[in-house]
């Protein structure tokens, strides 16, 4: 593979452009993915890897981004940690049966086999890497994300289930978030085994919780896992929903850090210091707008970004689904041309 951009970025060395990767980046937006989910379930799609292979390549070649993401989901590593779910077409992923009680929590082994148990992510690592001519990012949910989800049993608003747990039992809860650490920690490192170039490693919903409570119910347990990493694989932590999270964030560990548009890029990287990498962080909803107002957002980010070595441009959270594949693609030319050097 040539000298990539965005691996430069993630080490923070100079780029003679701002590379730019979109979270989500294959999915329903995509009348190509909409067609294949006519055929095949979304969970058949994870675990077929000449499929997760197509949709990853094809997002890649549709935008002309500089990274792929590989095709799977983060609730995918319950099934090994036998906490059932099912993805549902119109309210998202489902948990069979909440995690409530300690006897839920002793039911879930202490280790996971990750390369074999959840061989058909790795098959489709090494599949696409063959196809593709820019890095292939692995990831995984983050503790605190997949604990919410397995407690709630599905997406929430308030994550009172999860806090109730959390701030209830805290010896509980660390024996939880101590079981999905070590999942995934052995899952990153099996996928960067896999060939997996970067990781991110996605808390979507840790937004949710003070400063003072990340520290300390969440951040030991996502610094175990950056801990286990091997130091030449780039790592992107990504949250949403509370700026105040990130310097503990930091602590916890990455090379880059994932930030959505509840802040600008010039005062997040103030907080986080320059020894850092920032990716983001434009508002998905921009894409929505005309193409002249998307471009005027986009060039925001870049100006706040201000050319600085380190920064990866993306939006602050997923693509929605009724963005177009043309507007993310005149997103990517705009970023690509507008901080051409
Ligand atoms: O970025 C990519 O292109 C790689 C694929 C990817 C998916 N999920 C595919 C997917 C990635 C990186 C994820 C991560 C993920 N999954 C997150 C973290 C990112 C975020 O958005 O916060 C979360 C919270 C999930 C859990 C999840 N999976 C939800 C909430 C849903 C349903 C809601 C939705 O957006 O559809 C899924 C299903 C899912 N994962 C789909 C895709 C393409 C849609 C499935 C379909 O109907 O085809």
């Amino acid at each position: 593979m040539p000298m990539s951009v965005f691996l430069q970025a993630c080490r923070r060395e100079p780029t003679s452009y701002t590379p730019i990767w979109i979270m989500r980046q294959a999915g329903r937006y995509q009348p190509e993915y909409r067609a294949l989910r006519e055929k095949v379930s979304f969970i058949e799609l994870c675990k077929t890897p000449d499929l997760a292979c197509e949709v990853t390549v094809r997002a890649v070649d549709q935008l002309g981004v500089d990274a792929g993401i590989i095709f799977a989901d983060i609730l995918l590593i319950l099934e090994p940690l036998r906490i059932g779910f099912e993805f549902t077409d119109d309210h998202g992923p489902r948990i069979m049966d909440p995690i409530r009680e300690a006897a839920q929590v002793d039911g879930i082994p202490e280790r996971i086999d990750a390369a074999g148990s959840l061989s058909y992510v790795m098959d489709a690592i090494r599949t696409t890497l063959k196809e593709l001519d820019v890095p292939l990012i692995g990831f995984a949910g983050a503790p605190f994300t997949l604990a919410s989800y397995a407690i709630e049993g599905g997406g929430s608003k308030n994550y009172y289930e999860a806090k109730k747990l959390m701030l209830g039992d805290e010896g509980l809860w660390n024996a939880f978030m101590a079981r999905l650490s070590n999942a995934i920690a052995d899952y990153l490192i099996a996928q960067i085994d896999a060939g997996a170039q970067a990781v991110q490693l996605f808390d979507s919903w840790v937004g949710c919780l003070s400063p003072s409570d990340y520290r300390r119910y969440v951040l030991p347990h996502t610094k175990a896992i950056f801990d286990k990493l091997p130091k030449n694989t780039p790592a992107i932590h990504f949250g949403t929903g509370n700026p105040e999270l990130y310097p503990a964030m930091k602590e916890a560990g990455g090379d880059v850090i994932g930030i959505d548009w509840r802040i600008s890029i010039d005062e997040a990287w103030a907080r986080l210091g320059d020894d850092v990498g920032v990716q983001g962080n434009m508002d998905p909803a921009a894409l929505l707008a005309s193409t002249e107002v998307m471009r005027a957002r986009a060039s925001e980010v870049l100006d706040s970004a201000a050319g600085r070595p380190g920064h990866i441009f993306n939006l602050g959270h997923g693509i929605m689904p009724q963005a177009t594949p043309a507007q993310a693609r005149a997103l990517v030319d705009h970023v690509h041309e507008a901080s051409q050097l």
